[in-house]
């Protein structure tokens, strides 16, 4: 085996409460496909942000071609010849193709960019690639697969040596797929070595020579692709430590529904999906990244629109077509990013409980009662156990766990049937996780139907009854979560298993 063109040794790296990268090691050679496989928040695009000098590493070393670097910015690595398309693409919109390419180095003529000539050259390197695109595009009236094709250009005209693509073909159609493949064999030749991110197994199979393996931001092992089987893969990639503790469940699950989602569909988006919820059941939906569960958790509630199905409350259907008829419904969205759509920061505990029923604390006159509004939220706190001096505190100063609390109060407030909650731990610290538990229990208790998106298996395998898993619009599995593994879902997850492959076909 040639030696390495790239060795990455020790390297870790903390964020504000997270320890993304512990002691990672990490080796590259010329000309190979190398598949970085872990869970959702395992290290990978971290591990990969520090070689390219998005991120400094807090310690360790590496080398390149035989030299200790340490890069600055990603321009510094792409001239260097490493670049990474990212997951998020980072094209400017309104500029044309060979402009893209060449931003920020552009052919100079007596001072002036030379048009000309950085049209042939975006159209020769178009051509030796096969890349079915024009300079003179503009690169927001292209298909995302064609804007990653241009990503792809750009990286190849700063001599590449290393290629890092990070989870590609989560947005492109098989046919895409397949002519990113060609253009991967093509580099490959060249001695181009090629990161590929990716947790698509059959993918991996087709175009990757070597695996390194991650969990829970450290190294795990690699292997040669072909010495190791699927199983052997997920059984290394899962396996998370249990370590928050569960409350023990309150809620006793009847017969009676609380909800049913029949058939429904976001063409495009995800396939026809069939489940229901049951008095005092915890639903966890679990995948990875592209399994569409916000998407389908926004269209239950009316931001999106769902294209075909039907969905049922207490035994009736309910027409949704706006966040405003889901919440008449009775169905509450608690979004991943809680700053941004469930709370007001700069108002008072008092008013974000209130602000979504103030037909409830008003007079006939339509004044508002501000003894009722302190009734509603001193309620709450109480029920709740949210830790503040007064209702008159500001959201925004308590903290991430007690706004959880005030959000759910405002939802309660509003007669909420149904609760989705999307990641509701994430960032938040590991002892405010155990209220959120304890509080999802509360609400299954009550006879409230929670739906909790996770991609936290122990959380998955700790908080629901049943779980959903979702691999890319469909759904894969639907698991009884007392007879389930981590190990089990992460098959479904990743596509290794499908308990419905004929739902497709029977369309
Ligand atoms: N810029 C950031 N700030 C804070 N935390 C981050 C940042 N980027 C990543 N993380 C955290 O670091 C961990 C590893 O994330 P990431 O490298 O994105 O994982 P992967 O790519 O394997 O899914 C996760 O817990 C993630 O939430
Ligand atoms: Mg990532």
């Amino acid at each position: 085996m040639s030696s390495p063109i790239l060795t990455m040794s020790g390297i870790s790296k903390a964020f504000t409460g997270v320890q993304a990268l512990l002691d990672v090691n990490f080796q590259l050679r010329a000309g190979e496909v190398h598949a970085l496989m872990g869970e959702n928040g395992a290290g990978k695009s971290t591990l990969m942000k520090v070689l390219i000098g998005v991120h400094k590493a807090d310690s360790g070393f590496i080398t390149y071609q035989g030299n200790d670097v340490e890069f600055n910015s990603v321009l510094e690595a792409q001239k260097s010849g490493i670049s990474m398309i990212f997951q998020e693409l980072n094209l400017i919109p309104h500029l044309s193709v060979a402009e893209n390419i060449f931003f920020a180095r552009e052919p100079l003529k007596h001072g002036l960019i030379d048009y000309k000539m950085m049209r042939r050259e975006a159209s020769k390197l178009l051509d030796m690639f096969d890349i079915d695109v024009l300079p003179t595009d503009i690169v927001n009236t292209l298909s995302v697969a064609k804007q990653q094709m241009v990503e792809i250009a750009k990286s190849l005209s700063f001599d590449v040596e290393i290629l890092i693509m990070d989870e590609p073909t989560s947005a492109l159609t098989d046919r895409e797929i397949d002519a990113l493949f060609v253009l991967v064999d093509k580099l490959k030749s060249r001695g181009v070595a090629i990161v590929y991110i990716s947790h698509r197994m059959d993918e991996l199979r087709r175009i990757c020579d070597h695996i390194t393996i991650f969990r829970d931001g450290q190294y795990v092992s690699n292997h040669r692709f072909n010495e190791i089987s699927m199983d052997d893969i997920i059984a290394k990639m899962v396996g998370r430590a249990l370590d928050n503790h569960f409350p023990e469940k309150k809620a006793v699950i009847s017969d009676e529904l609380i909800f049913s989602a029949m058939n429904v569909t976001r063409h495009g988006v995800f396939e026809p999906l069939n489940f229901d919820l049951r008095k005092g059941e915890i639903l966890a939906i679990t995948g990875l990244v592209g399994a569409k569960r916000t998407e389908l958790a926004r269209a239950l509630f009316g931001a999106d629109k769902l294209s075909e199905g039907e969905v049922f409350i207490h035994g009736k259907q309910k027409t949704i077509r706006s966040p405003a008829d889901a919440i008449k419904a009775g169905v509450a969205y608690l979004s991943e990013d809680r700053k941004l759509n469930g709370i007001a920061v700069k108002m008072s505990i008092r008013e974000n409980t209130t602000m979504a029923s103030l037909d409830k604390v008003s007079s006939n006159l339509g004044i508002i009662s501000n003894k009722s509004e302190v009734e509603a939220a001193n309620q709450y706190i109480s029920k709740m156990d949210i830790k503040t001096p007064t209702v008159e505190q500001l959201v925004g100063n308590l903290s991430g766990g007690n706004q959880q609390k005030v959000v759910i109060g405002k939802w309660l407030f509003r007669d909420a049937k149904v609760m989705i909650f999307d990641e509701p731990t994430r960032g938040i610290d590991v002892g405010a996780k155990y209220a959120i538990y304890e509080l999802l229990d509360e609400l299954a208790h009550q006879g409230v139907g929670v739906i909790m998106i996770s991609s936290e298996l122990p959380e998955v395998l700790g908080m629901s009854d049943r779980v959903i898993v979702m691999k890319e619009g469909e759904m894969t599995a639907m698991l009884n979560t007392a007879d389930t593994s981590q190990e089990e879902i992460m098959q479904y997850a990743t596509g290794v298993k499908n308990m419905f492959p004929l739902l497709e076909e029977a369309i």
